[in-house]
């Protein structure tokens, strides 16, 4: 185990009160991701879509996977324990979608090509990859609710992702 000297867990180790929420973000920011919108409905029956890029697979078995929504977000009761919901995979092509679902809006689905599974759930047209799921659990963790749920369907279609780097939409390249 490596012991810090106090200096290093002074220049190092904040104090929580101390941290730099900017310089926090950009530091997050260097973690490169793919780029989701997790869709569901509400019990009313209204189409709900979030992009997303706290996604993550947790376990292969049993088959699950991760993330996490804002706890202000006016969609939270749509992820309660047992509900269905997809995270639909963006492709690189999809930029313009994911920007559409990342503003709160009365009607983010207009203008959007989608279907619904056999559990009403929106699945995005086009994406490049989608996982059908049910809420496992939640747990509040600071200012999100973590998601994590059980997947019982996917599906993959060819092409590139989508990636989100440092604050910006980006595409791989050779
Ligand atoms: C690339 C990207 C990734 C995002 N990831 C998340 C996320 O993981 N969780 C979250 O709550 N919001 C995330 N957001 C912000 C939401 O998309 C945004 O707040 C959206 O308006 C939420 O929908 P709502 O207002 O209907 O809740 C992300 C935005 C972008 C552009």
């Amino acid at each position: 185990m490596t012991t810090l000297t106090a200096s290093q867990r002074t220049n190092e180790m904040p104090a929580p009160e101390a941290i730099d929420g900017r310089a926090l973000r950009d530091t997050l920011g260097r973690f490169a991701t793919g780029v989701t919108i997790v869709t569901a409905r509400t019990e009313d029956g209204a189409p709900v879509g979030i992009t997303a890029n706290s996604f993550s697979s947790l376990s292969l078995d049993p088959p699950l996977i991760l993330w996490s929504l804002a706890l202000k977000s006016p969609s939270l009761a749509a992820f309660a324990e047992g509900r269905a919901f997809a995270v639909n995979i963006l492709g690189h092509h999809q930029d313009a979608l994911a920007m559409q679902f990342a503003r709160p809006s009365d009607d983010k689905f207009e203008g959007v090509a989608q279907r619904d599974n056999a559990a009403g759930v929106p699945l995005l047209e086009g994406a490049l990859a989608r996982l059908e799921c049910r809420v496992e659990f939640t747990r509040v963790a600071g200012d999100h609710l973590l998601i994590v749920g059980r997947v019982q369907a996917f599906a993959t279609e060819e092409g590139e992702p989508l990636l989100f780097y440092q604050g910006g939409f980006q595409r791989l390249s050779a």
